[in-house]
């Protein structure tokens, strides 16, 4: 009798665990997450305050990711739109949901952006040209396609790479790559690089 309800229990404690873990595998949705946690400040429909993440490569959203979340972006307190994205680190899934989430967000369609750069285009060509040979190359630090990002939030980080809120903490050597880059280039270079990436967003449209 004892040994039976003994047993009982432990076949029924064995399937409740055995349901909990196939429940936490399967029940993970991207976009359900996404819609929850994320999207009030990465869709541009809602109050906008962070970039689109559609389309973006997926091992560069996934190591961005990691990176909030050991402190090596999100801790400089100069760059405020980094830290407001650290507030939501306990949002962001570990391990094999985040991977999945990664994944889910590169094979979005990225919204229609907002064009609010003005001025000539064609200044910025021959600089924009070495940014984009590097950003369409598939190997070694992962990073996003140039045309994927918007304008404003390009213009946005490499002025923050330039005055090291980005890419400062001594583990970022993704971010420690493009603060070398951004190094000899002035504001106004900066702008004529972006005005040109706008022009051919422009063109490719999306
Ligand atoms: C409170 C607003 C807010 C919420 C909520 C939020 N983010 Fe962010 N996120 C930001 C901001 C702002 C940035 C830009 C950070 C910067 O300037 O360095 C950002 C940046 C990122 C980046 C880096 C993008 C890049 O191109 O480098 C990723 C990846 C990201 N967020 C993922 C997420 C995910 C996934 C969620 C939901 C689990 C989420 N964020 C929730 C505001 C938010
Ligand atoms: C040597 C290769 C290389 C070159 C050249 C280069 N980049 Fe980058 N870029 C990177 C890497 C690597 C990252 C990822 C940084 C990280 O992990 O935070 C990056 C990140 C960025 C980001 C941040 C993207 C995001 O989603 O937050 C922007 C913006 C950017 N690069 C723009 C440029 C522009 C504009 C140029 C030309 C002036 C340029 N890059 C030239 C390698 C390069």
């Amino acid at each position: 009798m004892a040994v039976k309800s003994v047993f009982k229990i432990v076949v029924a404690s064995i399937s409740l665990c055995v349901f909990a873990g196939c429940q936490q595998g399967a029940e993970f949705d991207p976009a359900v997450h996404f819609k929850d946690k994320c999207s009030v400040c990465h869709l541009n429909s809602e109050m906008q305050r962070g970039p689109n993440l559609f389309g973006l490569n997926a091992d560069y959203l996934a190591l961005q990711m990691e990176k909030f979340k050991l402190g090596i972006r999100g801790t400089n307190p100069k760059n405020r739109s980094a830290e407001l994205m650290a507030s939501a680190k306990p949002s962001l899934p570990d391990g094999e949901r985040l991977k999945m989430l990664s994944v889910w967000l590169s094979l979005q369609q990225r919204p229609e952006f907002v064009y609010n750069m003005k001025g000539k285009s064609n200044a910025g060509e021959s600089l924009a040209q070495a940014c984009l040979a590097c950003h369409g190359q598939k190997e070694g630090h992962p990073m996003p396609a140039l045309l994927d990002l918007e304008p404003w939030y390009l213009l946005d980080q490499l002025r923050k790479f330039k005055q090291g809120w980005r890419g400062g903490h001594q583990d970022d050597f993704g971010g420690k790559i493009m603060q070398t880059v951004v190094q000899p280039l002035s504001e106004a270079e900066l702008k004529k690089i972006v005005l040109y990436l706008q022009s051919l967003m422009v063109l490719k449209g999306n």
